[in-house]
């Protein structure tokens, strides 16, 4: 904190930009491209179901203690833990939880630019109107031969981190804030054209059924543990990305008449994760259709995005317009999410004495060296796995299903137990005090409840 009591690197000019930053964090590749693939490899509205559980009973209650954390430590998710740790006489080790949380953005980091690196190629792909009129299987052929070519999965890799590294370079409010003022109303008004769309194509019904008709004997213990996983994806929590972007967030507004009024996190919160969560369920309502009227299979994998959207596209008249603008979307989500998982690490290296450029540089080079392994998980090193997991699949699975939830675990235990209540209720600014005994009770015993189990659950799975 700097002498007035603002975060050193900046604070978001209003609770609306808080909301579009957290919102363009969360809203990314985990809602348009893995959950509807997660959704058909799972089963359909089973999976959809638990998901909807995990997010408002676990996730919603973390990323509000992990926005809180945020704006009373007011610096990069390391030090605020270290302040948090002191402030409440605790030992410092419990910096160790924004420690653990960079260490799991450089692994995410690592290869979520390589998908969004895919989707670059996409928007070449629909502007080019190579795909107009191709078949299922052409379009197949199309992502196939994108996957086998290392180079251009490389590229594509490269060419992501380098424009995320540019905005985070120029700073929180003159790179960050900047680009969701733009990239986020865009990428609403595009999915709303896209709704549009689906709702008058012959799939609808169906993909309603799939997506809602909740069918219990197809969940298994793995599917249970990928939608708490997911449910941490997607709504950016247990990293410390919304810990950070809850640095810079305004303790006060000024409204219309000129009153201040305190920002509460709790109504801040819940817009940003009902935003993630209508997302995720529109794009399963604009994918599905497609995957039913062209009699593919939901249960694809991560190819589905890639192979049923050309597809549609490839049948309207200006397919190739309407494509392009809806992979120019996923880019524009995509982008704004991996902005945010850098920016912990790179604020912590800020307050280590580098200049932001230096430490986006720094943090970029190693994410993207890191990243070759994944870039090349599916062409030359496909074959090399471990617990029958490529590179990619590896990285994926002990980020999203170990590292998050365990760091949300410990953000929960230490808002819940460990924080002086009096500082909680200060910083959270609550406007109902029975909301606040609700999130309370939740975050104290539901959460540790939950994970516990499913994290003993998922071992015994593993060891049988
Ligand atoms: N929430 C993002 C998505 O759904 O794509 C991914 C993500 C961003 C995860 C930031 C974690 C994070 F800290
Ligand atoms: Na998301």
């Amino acid at each position: 904190m700097s002498k007035d009591n603002t975060p050193i690197h900046g604070i978001w000019t209003s609770r609306w930009v808080f909301i579009l930053a957290a919102a363009g964090s969360a809203i990314g590749l985990g809602n348009i491209w893995k959950f509807p693939y997660m959704t058909g490899a799972n089963g359909g509205g089973a999976f959809v179901m638990v998901y909807l559980v995990c997010i408002a009973c676990v996730g919603m209650p973390i990323m509000i203690a992990e926005v809180m954390l945020g704006r009373r430590g007011g610096m990069s998710p390391v030090n605020s833990m270290r302040k948090l740790a002191r402030e409440n006489g605790v030992s410092s080790r419990w910096t160790g939880v924004g420690a653990l949380g960079a260490l799991s953005g450089f692994l995410l980091l690592s290869f979520y630019t390589v998908i969004g690196g895919w989707t670059l190629f996409y928007v070449w792909e629909m502007a080019s109107g190579a795909l107009h009129q191709a078949s299922a299987s052409e379009v197949q052929g199309v992502f196939d031969g994108i996957m086998a070519n290392p180079w251009l999965v490389l590229a594509g890799h490269t060419t992501f981190m380098v424009m995320t590294m540019v905005v985070i370079g120029r700073g929180v409010v003159r790179g960050i804030e900047a680009s969701v003022r733009i990239l986020m109303p865009l990428l609403f008004l595009l999915l709303l054209v896209l709704f549009g769309y689906a709702l008058t194509s012959d799939g609808f019904g169906a993909a309603l059924r799939y997506l809602f008709a909740v069918d219990v004997s197809r969940l298994t213990g793995m599917s249970v543990l990928a939608a708490v996983g997911h449910a941490f994806f997607t709504l950016s929590i247990g990293l410390g990305a919304i810990m950070a972007y809850g640095a810079y967030m305004p303790r006060n507004t000024v409204d219309g008449k000129g009153v201040r009024k305190p920002v509460s996190i709790g109504s801040t919160v819940l817009t940003v994760g009902v935003l993630d969560t209508v997302v995720a369920l529109m794009a399963g309502m604009v994918i599905f259709p497609v995957v039913f009227a062209n009699g593919l299979a939901p249960s694809e994998g991560p190819g589905l995005l890639f192979v049923t959207l050309p597809l549609a596209f490839a049948e309207v008249p200006l397919g190739a317009l309407f494509g392009s603008l809806f992979f120019i979307l996923v880019v524009c989500a995509a982008w704004t999410s991996s902005i945010s998982i850098a920016e912990p690490p790179v604020a912590w290296l800020v307050e280590k004495g580098f200049s932001r450029p230096q430490a986006a540089v720094l943090v970029g080079l190693l994410a993207w060296t890191l990243g070759i392994g994944s870039a090349l998980s599916f062409n030359v090193l496909s074959d090399y796995t471990l617990f029958g997991k490529t590179f990619f699949g590896l990285v994926d699975f002990v980020t999203i299903n170990i590292m998050l939830p365990v760091g949300g675990l410990l953000i929960a235990i230490f808002a819940g137990w460990v924080m002086k209540e009096t500082h909680v209720r200060k910083e959270l600014a609550m406007k109902r005090f029975g909301v606040y005994l609700v999130w309370r009770a939740v975050l104290r015993v539901v959460v540790p409840l939950a994970l516990g189990t499913v994290f003993v659950f998922s071992l015994w799975q593993g060891l049988k």
